[in-house]
């Protein structure tokens, strides 16, 4: 362990302060599990200094970033770090470890906007970053302020894409990452680029509610970075999709953002950046941001329609969209936050409808892993309820890579996803849905015949 490390951080010397969600009690540093002294709730990022809308600096700032396009610098090459007027400062900017995160692509779904009965509908692929999700953009961020605050190791509890994420940026940086995971619980592809990229990865007999509980415990004892979305500066860096987002759609608002839901660091960070923009005056309105969580894993969803978001209504979850298998989210009351202020809404989708919209996403060309697909599922759903009106502006945030997660798309396409479940009369419903590999001899004649065949069916 390194002797230099500290047990806290300070946050006014990078040009912010850290403020309590909860009781607005104000910090200059921050403890080792980033949590409020006086009340023990989550801190956020605020910047005291910065200036008011002023529609000239918000000129100023949307030039620099197009400029910094043309750039061969590493910062401004990076999708994160070409908005760093709007985070947190580094004192030595070499400190900085990136992999030119960000810069991630929007998409047209021509066929999920019919099936879902809008007349446009985009995505933007946050699985296109280095490691294949959205978690790098955070990541740049908080490991780069780790290494500068001289730690040694990194650690997270995962459903295994912050894993991936961490433990690249650490080793990138020459960091040691711990990585602590659900046994049996996350997908193949991410355990496997914790491997390669050289975490120490334990795999605890519980859910990814029990590893982060554990993990407070780790840092409290040992001088470890903690890297879950619970540390303010890694929502930082998260906020730069909802800036790149606008960017590219040249500033103008859509009218509905739609994110899946687990520990709600995410929806809490683009609804930040939301809010900040505003607060700029580099947006006139606020698009609404909506969260959508499985049926099976609910919080959320359930705090809101049980108790109107008084306290949180933990649940013990059950999805096979992994990555949001989360039952005790920790950011829930940012997220709620930004529902109200974007009056943006929760809701649920079934196993079968998340199964649904990800074949039909990747019907688009485009694909993602099963979390991800819970935004266009959840979209049909606030169609059906007028939420969502046809001829309004939808963009879904797609959070990770179709490769992410192959054994579930696999297993869909040869009618196994839900074999044994209680959902398997849906393997008849799916069953137009589902896309064999043919097995043929070799030879010419069978594959034109194959073709044939295929073209007499509807695609
Ligand atoms: N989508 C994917 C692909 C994710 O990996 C996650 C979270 C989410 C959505 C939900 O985002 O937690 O910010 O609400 N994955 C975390 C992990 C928990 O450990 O990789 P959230």
């Amino acid at each position: 362990m390194s002797e230099t490390a500290e047990a806290s951080f300070t946050a006014t010397s990078r040009g912010c302060k850290l403020r309590c969600v909860a009781c607005t009690s104000e910090f200059e540093r921050a403890e080792q599990d980033f949590r409020c002294l006086r009340c023990g709730e989550l801190l956020e990022v605020f910047y005291p200094l910065r200036r008011a809308a002023n529609a000239e600096y918000a000129q100023h700032l949307r030039a620099s970033w197009l400029d910094r396009k043309k750039s061969f610098k590493v910062l401004d090459q990076s999708g994160v770090w070409r908005f760093r007027d709007l985070l947190p400062a580094m004192q030595d900017w070499r400190n900085v470890i990136t992999m030119r995160e960000g810069n991630t692509p929007i998409f047209e779904l021509p066929r999920c906007a019919k099936s879902a009965g809008v007349r446009r509908l985009l995505a933007k692929h946050q699985g296109m970053n280095p490691t294949g999700s959205f978690k790098d953009t955070g990541m740049t961020m908080a490991i780069s302020v780790a290494r500068e605050e001289k730690f040694r190791w990194v650690a997270c509890a995962s459903t295994g894409n912050t894993s991936a994420s961490m433990a690249a940026y650490a080793a990138q940086g020459g960091l040691r990452s711990l990585v602590l995971i659900p046994e049996g619980k996350i997908s193949w592809g991410k355990l496997s680029q914790a491997l390669d990229y050289g975490a120490l990865t334990c795999q605890l007999r519980t859910d990814f509610d029990g590893c982060l509980r554990l993990l407070r415990e780790v840092i409290r004892r040992l001088p470890v970075y903690l890297l879950n979305s619970v540390n303010p500066f890694r929502l930082e860096g998260q906020k730069t999709t909802g800036i790149e987002l606008l960017e590219q759609l040249e500033w103008n608002v859509p009218d509905h953002i739609i994110v899946p839901g687990g520990n709600l660091g995410n929806s809490s960070a683009l609804g930040k950046a939301l809010l900040e923009m505003k607060d700029l005056g580099l947006i006139s309105r606020l698009p609404k941001l909506s969260v959508i969580q499985a049926e099976g894993a609910n919080p959320l969803v359930r705090t809101v329609r049980e108790n109107g978001g008084k306290s949180l209504v933990t649940v013990t979850p059950h999805t096979m969209a992994t990555a949001i298998q989360i039952g005790n989210p920790a950011s829930w009351r940012k997220a709620l936050h930004i529902l109200d202020t974007t009056e943006g809404t929760i809701e649920q989708v079934s196993e079968v409808e998340i199964a649904m919209a990800k074949t039909e996403i990747g019907s688009d060309g485009i694909g993602c892993e099963p979390a991800s697909a819970v935004t266009l599922a959840g979209l049909k759903k606030l169609v059906r309820s007028k939420f969502v009106a046809p001829e309004e502006s939808v963009v879904l945030i797609l959070t990770g890579h179709l490769l992410k997660d192959p054994e579930y798309t696999l297993k869909f396409h040869r009618g196994e996803l839900f074999a044994g479940t209680a959902h398997e009369e849906a393997e008849k419903l799916l069953k137009s849905y589902r896309r064999e590999s043919i097995v043929l001899d070799a030879d010419a004649d069978a594959v034109v015949r194959a073709l044939e065949d295929a073209e007499k069916q509807p695609v």
